[in-house]
């Protein structure tokens, strides 16, 4: 792969929580990632402002609010993601597959509408925050953790949505079930130069997770956290690309 290919690949997890900070890594990383992962910290602060700031800033957009509610509100929710011009929006793919179609069906009519390209929309599947155990003891799925998450991939890709947020355990058998036209987002990324996951568990480097066959790798606290932030992105394009 090629150090432009692995840019289109790279997703920087726009985790701060001031629309100041998120600009200024705008800035200086636009040049090296093409997509900003705005999550439910800095959208809860800042809102749609952040949006069209990285917009603005000529970053695309992943707008990580995992959207888990009835079709309808979810529908409505899926066209105001349009309206604001996100390349790309999450669901819980739990939330059934009707509430999926109509997150297609929402993102679909509002693009039309607005003659905009139409999102990317993933599905999220089991958090990786639960295990075997919660599954079961808990949430009462009679199945294991790799099943469940291949079974609601599955459900997600028959509801129309184009890919999944996996982590690099899961990529294979997602793979498997889904074909190569499905959409795998890999989070919980740790450079081989780094020593501490921090909370991650089921961590990869950013190689292994392309090799497994990620399309986008989100890395967040690895650039967030370095010196140098822009140094810290080219280290890792330079992993991505020398497969
Ligand atoms: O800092 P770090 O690279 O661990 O950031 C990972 C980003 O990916 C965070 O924004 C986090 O919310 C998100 N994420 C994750 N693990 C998941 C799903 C999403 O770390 N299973």
């Amino acid at each position: 792969m090629t150090i432009e290919e692995a840019k289109k690949r790279l997703c920087l997890a726009l985790d701060v929580d001031r629309l100041s900070d998120a600009k200024r890594l705008v800035e200086a990383l636009r040049d090296r990632v093409t997509m900003f992962k705005i999550g439910f910290q800095l959208f809860t602060r800042e809102g749609p402002e952040a949006v069209q700031a990285v917009l603005r800033l000529g970053g695309r957009v992943f707008l990580d609010l995992k959207y888990h509610d009835i079709p309808n509100t979810v529908a409505n929710a899926a066209r105001e993601a349009v309206n604001m011009g996100v390349y790309m929006f999450n669901v819980h793919a739990s939330g059934g597959s009707e509430m999926m179609r109509a997150a297609v069906e929402g993102a679909a009519e509002q693009s039309q509408k607005n003659n905009a390209p139409m999102p990317v929309i993933l599905a999220v599947t089991v958090l990786t925050s639960l295990n075997d155990k919660i599954l079961t003891d808990e949430l009462n799925v009679n199945n294991t953790l790799s099943h469940h998450v291949t079974h609601l991939a599955a459900l997600a890709k028959a509801s129309g949505l184009g890919g999944v947020v996996a982590s690099s355990r899961e990529i294979t058998a997602i793979r498997k079930c889904c074909g190569r036209d499905f959409a795998i987002l890999t989070p919980g990324i740790r450079p081989p130069w780094i020593k501490d996951a921090d909370d991650q568990k089921r961590t990869a480097t950013p190689a292994d997770a392309i090799r497994l066959g990620a399309d986008y790798i989100v890395v967040g606290r690895p650039i967030l956290k370095a010196d140098d932030p822009a140094a810290a992105a080219d280290k890792i394009l330079r992993d991505m690309a020398a497969l």
